[in-house]
């Protein structure tokens, strides 16, 4: 893919939103209000016990709506909705190649959070970086499966 570039002379890596992530503590509860208001339904239900996390994804266009609860006390969403409450969570970037843009973080002086890809929901791969040093934001960096 060629891609536009900065300023800098990085290439654009980020290709699309993939999804917004947002913590609520009852999962049945949140997906009950986006499809009693919104008309939005799920269309992909996980449990990811790496991250001690349910999801629940509502399509919007080609991105996604990222609902999650936790289900264990101690996972990191839990600890989130503990010290910040419910509300948004995360941004996933969708990337080409996961490994190629958490280098440019690296590179870059970013906090990473995985030091590698590693696999995530629905069979993609991905990557998170710290809120510090990305302007106060947690980004997930999202690879689709081949
Ligand atoms: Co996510």
């Amino acid at each position: 893919m060629t891609g536009a570039m900065s300023p800098r002379g990085a290439k654009a890596l980020l290709t699309e939103i993939d999804h917004v992530g947002i913590a609520v503590r009852d999962l049945d509860a949140a997906i009950a209000y986006y499809r009693d208001t919104f008309g939005a339904t799920v269309s992909h239900r996980e449990s990811i016990d790496l991250d001690g996390v349910e999801e629940a994804l509502i399509a919007v266009a080609d991105s996604y709506i990222q609902l999650l609860s936790p289900t264990r006390p101690d996972s990191p969403v839990a600890r989130f909705l503990e010290r910040r409450g419910e509300g948004l969570h995360h941004v996933g970037y969708r990337v080409d190649d996961c490994a190629t843009a958490l280098e440019s973080v690296r590179h870059g002086g970013g906090t990473l959070i995985d030091e590698a890809p590693r696999p995530g929901s629905r069979g993609t791969t991905v990557a998170f970086v710290h809120p510090k040093g990305a302007f106060g934001t947690l980004i997930e960096l999202v690879q689709e499966p081949a």
